[in-house]
């Protein structure tokens, strides 16, 4: 057995909009409920985490887990403009002090991909004006609530718009050439997004048009395909809300968070990895230099060859689509590491399937590498698993299962799978 350092945090994750249920002042509420919706199917009540917070984390400390990634969702703390609502602070009180009984050291993420309603008919991720209010709403949460929070993550995946820009860009590139290949699914995206559905999407943009009401083509939502000004708000949002939190309690550590592939190169695809480490994460080194820690989100890896990404033939795929590969963590880790010496936190990482085998069998793979990059001299200080219940997969809806816990959502009933003992006994006992 091979046993974490004692201070190693070991959990899970979760983000509000996926678990909580009737985030009905976000924009993706209105995404998902507006007529021809790309959506497989709304959020509506989710898995009642909002009222069932308590004993979900029950089961994860239970289990032997001492962390719990979660996020704030803006759109309830802040539903109209410069209106923050104490109830809701409350609420996210509750949960705190709830870790704080069960000893779980709580990580906060203060936007998870959801923004409120109001802020995209301000214009949303591509207006200089975002940064300013993400500042406010962050100064609200932290004087409220920082006593409470020793680690705070600003922005979930804040390079994710730009992979979504790179992908639709190629994808429309190649939808005339062979569009009936690029029916059903749609494996180049980490994150659950359908971009094969071009032929509902007119009517679409008209019903969110209508909703918002708005002109469609200005809807800028934090996964809308993102321009290089875009980037540089989404940066800036981050490190004028550090700014805040510092200034109200120094003591919080605050980081910001990445989804990073593990780019390998086979002979002539040099060229190709070194682009996209580039795009996905080097080029956001200059804004990240007053932070605490990195959260690292890693879920598979992409092989290069001369031509750019190839798909190897007969992988072993996860129900995402793309490849099973719990390897890639170790992978990513050690690129990260030859940029980045402060903390590291793995904020998230994990496997959609139905077996649970398959995701034990994910965990010990992905931790066995985690231990040895710790071995070396890796600074990683934590770990949460994605995620800690089965939940809303954004455009995929309900189908796929991260979790490590079942729930049944006719009854709410949860249904803790191998999976969460497994990672438990990790923190007790070693991998
Ligand atoms: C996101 C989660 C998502 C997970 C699995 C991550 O990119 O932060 O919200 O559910 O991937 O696709």
């Amino acid at each position: 057995m091979k046993k974490f350092p004692e201070q190693f945090m070991i959990g899970a994750a979760t983000a509000a909009h996926q678990v909580e249920g009737n985030n009905v002042n976000s924009d993706f509420w209105i995404m998902e409920n507006v007529p021809y919706s790309i959506y497989k199917e709304p959020s509506l009540d989710a898995v009642d985490h909002y009222n069932r917070f308590k004993e979900d984390i029950q089961l994860l400390a239970d289990a032997g887990c001492n962390t719990y990634r979660f996020s704030i969702e803006w759109a309830r703390i802040e539903p109209e403009k410069g209106k923050f609502d104490k109830k809701e602070i409350d609420h996210y009180k509750e949960v705190l002090e709830f870790c704080q009984e069960k000893n779980v050291t709580p990580m906060v993420t203060l936007h998870h991909f959801s923004s409120p309603k109001w802020l995209i008919i301000e214009g949303g991720w591509e207006s200089e004006k975002t940064i300013e209010y993400f500042s406010k709403y962050a100064e609200y949460v932290v004087s409220e609530l920082g006593e409470l929070i020793p680690f705070i993550c600003t922005i979930n995946e804040a390079n994710m718009g730009r992979q979504i820009a790179k992908i639709r860009k190629r994808y429309e590139d190649n939808a005339s050439k062979k569009k009936s290949e690029n029916k059903g699914k749609n494996t180049d995206v980490q994150v659950g997004i359908n971009l094969d559905m071009q032929d509902q999407m007119e009517k679409y943009n008209r019903a969110l048009g209508e909703a918002f009401e708005m002109d469609p083509r200005h809807l800028k939502t934090f996964l809308a395909a993102q321009t290089e000004k875009g980037e540089h708000i989404v940066m800036c949002s981050h490190e004028r809300a550090r700014q805040a939190i510092k200034r109200i309690n120094p003591e919080i550590k605050v980081g910001i968070t990445f989804s990073l592939y593990d780019h390998q190169a086979l002979p002539g695809g040099e060229e190709s990895v070194k682009k996209e480490q580039y795009e996905d994460f080097l080029e956001f080194l200059p804004y990240l230099h007053e932070d605490d820690f990195l959260g690292v989100q890693n879920y598979s890896r992409k092989i290069h060859g001369p031509e750019g990404v190839i798909k190897l033939e007969d992988a072993r795929l996860t129900k995402m689509g793309y490849e099973y590969y719990p390897e890639a963590l170790a992978g990513v880790l050690r690129f990260v590491d030859s940029h980045w010496k402060k903390p590291i936190i793995v904020t998230e990482n994990g496997v959609s399937t139905d077996n649970d085998e398959e995701r034990i069998e994910f965990i010990e793979r992905a931790l066995n590498g985690l231990h040895q990059c710790i071995e070396d001299g890796i600074n990683v200080i934590g770990y949460t698993h994605w995620s800690l219940l089965d939940n809303f997969e954004w455009q995929l809806g309900y189908e796929q299962r991260f979790g490590l816990i079942a729930v049944d959502r006719k009854t709410q009933k949860r249904y803790p799978k191998a999976s969460l003992s497994y990672l438990g006994e990790i923190k007790k006992s070693g991998v």
